[in-house]
Order: C-alpha cells, then structure tokens, then sequence
C-alpha cells in the first residue's frame, strides 16, 4: 500500500472532480471526470457510482483503476485496486451523502455504489524534472 501525504490529501479534497482511469480486460481505455469523492484514510479513497457505465463494466472486469488530479502545476496520480460496495454502512453513508447532494443541488441523485480505492502507487505528475516521479 501507498499512503497520501497531507499535502496529497489537502488537493483531493479541494479540487472539484479528478479523472479516473480504467480499462477493459484486453486494453481500450476509458477515462471519466467524477466529482462525489472522499479519502478514507491515508491510502483509501472512495467514489460514488452515480452515472458509472463504461467506467463500471471495466472495474467488473479490471479492478486496476488510475486516479489523476491537480490544481495548476500541482499534481497526483494513484494507482491501485478497487472493491464496490452496494450494500452495508459505507454504502449507506454514501447513499445518503449523494441523496443529500442532489437535495442541495435541486435534482434528485442515487448512488448505485461506493467504489474503494485501495492505493498501491503514487506519483507525481507536475511536469519539470521530476514529472512522472514515484512518490509512494
Ligand atoms: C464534473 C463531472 C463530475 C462527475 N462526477 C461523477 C461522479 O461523482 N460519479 C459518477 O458516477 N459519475 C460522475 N460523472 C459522470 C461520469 O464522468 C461519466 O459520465 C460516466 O461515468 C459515464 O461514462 P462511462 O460510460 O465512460 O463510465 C461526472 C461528470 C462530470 C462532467
């Protein structure tokens, strides 16, 4: 496991949306802006599974998922395995986050899930020197 420095985790929770990045079993791509996003602990975070179509049927098939986000110049990207939860207390917390959401944003929302990222790398990704650098 990798774990997030606070600095890591003070720009996770800041920006607005990070990209997530899967893949199908034999390869294609696919890269989604999600924005229901929380940090667990030090080396896990969570996502919402609202809308999730693509992105779902590759994590069914690929657990192996990247997360990259930055502010500016400043950035990470996180590499690791995922678990989905539809059911028990942090999916319940998540429901009801995502339901409280849509309720403020004056549309209703429904989280179909609580994808866990387990963090086994992380690198930088400020371009420079050190751009694509292994941090953790
Ligand atoms: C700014 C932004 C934030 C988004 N946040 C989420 C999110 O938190 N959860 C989610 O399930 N979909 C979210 N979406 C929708 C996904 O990006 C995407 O539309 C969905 O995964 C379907 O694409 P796919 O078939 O490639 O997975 C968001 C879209 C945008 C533009």
């Amino acid at each position: 496991m990798a774990q997030m420095t606070d600095r890591m985790k003070e720009l996770f929770e800041k920006v607005g949306a990070v990209a997530l990045g899967t893949s199908t079993l034999d390869g294609t791509p696919n890269v989604v802006p999600v924005g229901a996003k929380k940090i667990i602990d030090d080396e896990t975070i969570l996502i919402s599974d609202q809308f999730l179509n693509k992105t779902l049927s590759n994590m069914k098939s690929n657990p192996r998922v990247s997360v990259t986000y930055w502010e500016g110049h400043e950035g990470y990207q996180l590499k690791g395995t995922i678990t989905i939860e539809t059911s028990g207390t942090r999916y319940e917390e998540t429901a009801q986050w995502i339901e409280d959401l849509g309720a403020k944003a004056g549309f209703p929302l429904k989280s179909k899930g609580a994808v866990i990222l387990k963090i086994e790398e992380i690198y930088g990704v400020a371009p420079g020197p050190g751009a694509g650098k292994q941090l953790a």
